[in-house]
Order: C-alpha cells, then sequence, then structure tokens
C-alpha cells in the first residue's frame, strides 16, 4: 500500500471503519491530532482514565461496552508516557474481539525506547486481528516527510488499498523509493540505533538537571521510550500560567490539560527532550526553575498583599 502520513492515515480509517456516531474509546489526556481526526470523521469519543497500566479497560467496559474502535498509544502513552502493561493489553485485546470493535495502536515514537527491552506491540499478540497498528517517519527522521504506515489485519487490505487509490493521492513514488532504500540498506537501523543512543543521554541529562535545580518544584517522571516525559507540578500553580509564563522564556512546555478531552486530575508539563543538547537543557532546567519560583510567591520570602 501507499505510504501516508498519519494524520492522514486516522482520517482513512474512520472513513473506512467508523459510522457517524460510533463510539470510540480515547485515552484522556490523549493524542490531539488523533482526536480531531476521530471527531472529524463523526466519532463520539468515550474519553477514559488513562493510570499506571495505561488506558483503564473496565472503565470503558463501564461505560461503552458496545464500542466500535479504541484508539491507544500503548508504547509511551501520548501525553503522559506511561507503558501499558501487557495484562492491560490482553485486556484490552479481550475487549475488542468481546465487542466485534478494532484496536489502532499508534506507535508513533516507539523505535526510541532505553533500557528495558520493550513490551511486545498489541499487534503482534493480537490473535483474533482485531488490530491496526500504525507508524510514522516523523519522529524517526522528520515530521516534513508526511510519511507514515498502517499494517492492517488480512480480511482488511483490499478495502483500505482500494480507499487509498480512490479518495487519497498517496506520497510521491520518488520519496518513497528513497525511503525503501534508506531502509534496505541500513542506514535507517544505523540512524535509529545512534539516535536512541544520544536521546537516552538527553533523557538523563533532563533527569539530573531537574534533580538538582526542579526539586519542590517540579516532578519530572522518567520515561522508558519516547522523546518527551512529562513533569508533574509540585504545588497547587495552574499549569496553564506556568507554561505561559515558560513560552515567555523560550522554553516550550504544554500543559497537560491540553491533551484532555473532559476534565483530568494530572496538573503538569509535556517536556520535549529530544531536540536540545544537554547543555541546552540544563540552561532551560535553569529557567523554567525561575518561572516556577517567580510563579510561587511563598519561595524565597516572596509575599503577595
Ligand atoms: C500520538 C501521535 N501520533 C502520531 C504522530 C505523528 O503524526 P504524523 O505522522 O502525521 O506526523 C504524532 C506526532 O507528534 C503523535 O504525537
Amino acid at each position: 500500500m501507499n505510504l501516508i502520513n498519519e494524520t492522514c492515515t486516522l482520517d482513512l480509517i474512520g472513513s473506512v471503519l467508523l459510522d457517524p456516531g460510533d463510539k470510540v474509546w480515547f485515552e484522556n489526556p490523549g493524542a490531539i491530532g488523533a482526536r480531531n481526526s476521530l471527531i472529524a470523521g463523526g466519532a463520539t469519543l468515550v474519553p477514559l482514565p488513562v493510570d499506571a497500566d495505561g488506558l483503564v479497560v473496565a472503565d470503558g467496559l463501564r461505560r461503552a461496552p458496545d464500542f466500535r474502535l479504541a484508539f491507544v498509544t500503548p508504547m509511551h502513552q501520548q501525553p503522559l508516557g506511561v507503558t501499558m502493561s501487557l495484562e492491560r493489553r490482553l485486556a484490552l485485546l479481550r475487549a475488542a474481539q468481546a465487542a466485534g470493535a478494532v484496536v489502532i495502536e499508534d506507535d508513533y515514537d516507539g523505535e526510541f525506547h532505553y533500557g528495558k527491552r520493550p513490551l511486545p506491540t498489541l499487534k503482534s499478540i493480537d490473535t483474533s486481528g482485531v488490530v491496526l497498528y500504525v507508524g510514522t517517519f516523523s519522529k524517526t527522521l522528520f515530521p516534513a516527510l508526511r510519511l507514515g504506515f498502517i499494517v492492517v489485519p488480512p480480511p482488511l487490505v483490499d478495502v483500505f488499498d482500494n480507499v487509498v487509490s480512490a479518495f487519497l493521492q498517496g506520497v510521491p513514488g520518488n520519496l518513497q523509493a528513497v525511503l525503501a532504500e534508506f531502509i534496505e540498506q541500513g542506514h535507517f537501523a544505523t540512524h535509529v540505533r545512534r539516535m536512541r543512543r544520544i536521546y537516552s543521554e538527553r533523557h538523563q541529562a533532563l533527569q539530573r538537571a531537574a534533580e538538582t535545580r526542579l526539586e519542590g518544584l517540579l516532578d519530572i517522571v522518567p520515561t522508558d521510550s519516547g522523546l518527551h516525559t512529562i513533569g508533574r507540578l509540585v504545588s497547587d500553580l495552574c499549569e496553564h500560567a506556568v507554561s505561559h509564563a515558560a513560552a515567555e522564556r523560550r522554553i516550550t512546555a504544554a500543559p497537560i490539560g491540553r491533551f484532555a478531552v473532559s476534565p483530568i486530575p494530572a496538573k503538569g508539563l509535556v517536556l520535549g527532550f529530544s531536540g536540545t543538547t544537554p547543555d541546552e537543557i540544563v540552561a532551560g532546567v535553569e529557567t523554567l526553575g525561575e518561572v516556577l519560583e517567580d510563579l510561587s510567591p511563598h519561595l524565597h520570602g516572596k509575599e503577595t498583599h
């Protein structure tokens, strides 16, 4: 099948598999692009909480046992960074099979995993053909490529192929040919290995800098994979105010709430660590520390009147 970018892939999945009003289990907080694509396709989102094991399947079964589709990011939950446990993966597969639903496994940055051996993908343990595995080259190479891919169960291959041919322009063949050669000649694997090492160092730099500078202000949650993690606000500061003040100091730190479909208890910031060197990370953490202190009047003897 022609390669297409991932956002386009979700539009495609929606148009092939969903009728307007169909219920879709959706992680809350969850991926903004996927949320928009599914809503635009007429889906009724059923926002479900995410705990330390990933999407809370039991909540989905209580609230919408008749779901048609579940959208999940099991390898590295977007945005919380949680890895879905094996038990939860199996529970989700069982629920989908019982409901006659499909599961979209969005593995958008899983090529970058650190330390621990990653858990098997949902797709690889799916014995009943309910999982559609979606990936992208936006993180492994660069987003402007607009290249992604989808692995669909065999009975759906023809219908997806027909819809792509009939309605989508696809991606220029020369781009795909260059990428295919890049992969075949081993350059892609070498690049991913190299970047995995570099991103791991950057993740450690963020952890170290935060331990010394952000103690009592922001708890950085370590991640096993991906290109971002989250920092939980220690005080009751407003995450939007912190994000806004950080942006004024040229630090991008989205509030977790921006990813929420409905109100959530988690309060904090989404912090990317891949696009900056360890020195820049140390400087950025210092600035973030200053921002948090400025907004916390009780610190350093500052009082509000
Ligand atoms: C959850 C998630 N899925 C997929 C993507 C990539 O989408 P695309 O391939 O359209 O760039 C991203 C990019 O940030 C993402 O956060």
